[in-house]
């Protein structure tokens, strides 16, 4: 028995050893690489090894357009949580501009602090809503949209190339989302997960066109896509000064089709994420979070932000 167990042990060293022996060459010989790499890059002109670095090196970085992200914000438990999670995401996307617009008659302490450490290049404005459109079955968020759309209309020219996005702060991005929505030339569109009551939405492509939409609710209207589904060119956006988000007669879930009408038609719409085949956004929502032990006075011995 142990004389079995040691013929095979002798017959399997030398391959062991032999496995070792290459492992060991390959990774020195990377490590010369990235070596002569780092002494090379510091001369300032070889490629370094990170991949993060090589794809975007090829890319003249200041040639792409800025992505000019709008989100309407407002007062509420869950306010700093969800503006973490959309600067956690948009810190990691190159050229982003966030127009963040808060439903406040000034700007608030917490937004302000919360942007100055973002880390992301932002606009921070305010606009109040007239409390008697704030009630249910009324368009949320309009003026602020607005505010925004005038505010690129006051600050950019033609000559800015950059892509317009509304993103609320109840939805998931992925990064890859905005490398899609970079190329849209007049309007794009793409799917958006967990919405209209469905895992997802989306426009239906046929040989590259918009033909139609995969909506479980309303899908007469002209455009039966949720906030998060388009980006438009900032071109569009300034070829058309009057075009808004509609406050008198709007409704609910027509807002979007109402401000894309203003602005282009189905049959030019360019479809984004593999002919929107693929969820790139998620209407996420946080859930309504539980404050019933919440003391009516300050009882805590310090004031906490949260
Ligand atoms: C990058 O693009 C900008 C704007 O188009 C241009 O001014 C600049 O010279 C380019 N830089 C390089 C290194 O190509
Ligand atoms: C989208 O569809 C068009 C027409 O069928 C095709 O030419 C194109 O390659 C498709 N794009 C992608 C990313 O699959």
């Amino acid at each position: 028995m142990k004389s079995l167990f040691y013929s095979r042990f002798f017959i399997l060293l030398p391959w062991v050893l032999i496995v070792i022996i290459v492992i060991d060459i390959d990774t020195k010989r990377s490590s010369v690489r990235n070596t002569a790499n780092f002494y090379l890059s510091r001369l300032g002109n070889a490629p370094r090894p990170d991949r993060a670095v090589r794809t975007t090196s090829a890319v003249n970085r200041t040639a792409l357009p800025v992505i000019y992200a709008v989100t309407p914000t407002y007062t509420r438990a869950v306010q700093k949580a969800e503006l973490t999670r959309l600067a956690n995401t948009f810190r990691q996307v190159p050229r982003f501009h966030w127009i963040v617009v808060e439903d406040s008659s000034a700007h608030t302490e917490l937004v302000s602090r919360f942007l100055a450490r973002a880390g992301v290049q932002s606009t921070h404005l305010h606009v109040f809503t007239p409390r008697r459109f704030k009630r249910n079955g009324m368009p949320r968020a309009t003026e602020q949209r607005n505010a925004a759309l005038g505010w690129l209309r006051g600050h950019r020219s033609l000559n800015d190339a950059g892509v317009v996005f509304f993103a609320d702060d109840d939805n998931t991005y992925s990064l890859e989302l905005f490398e899609e929505m970079r190329s849209t030339r007049r309007v794009s569109v793409w799917p958006v997960g967990l919405v209209g009551g469905r895992r997802y939405e989306r426009p239906i492509v046929e040989q590259g066109k918009v033909v139609g939409w995969y909506t479980g609710w309303r899908a007469d209207r002209p455009f039966a896509i949720d906030m998060a589904g388009f980006a438009v060119n900032l071109k569009v956006i300034l070829d058309n000064p009057r075009a808004l988000f509609k406050r008198r007669g709007a409704k609910p879930g027509m807002q979007e089709s109402d401000f894309l009408k203003q602005i282009t038609k189905v049959e030019d719409l360019e479809p984004k994420a593999h002919n929107c085949t693929q969820v790139l956004v998620w209407h996420t929502r946080t859930e309504k979070v539980n404050l019933g032990n919440e003391p009516k006075r300050h009882l805590d011995s310090v004031f906490i932000e949260v």
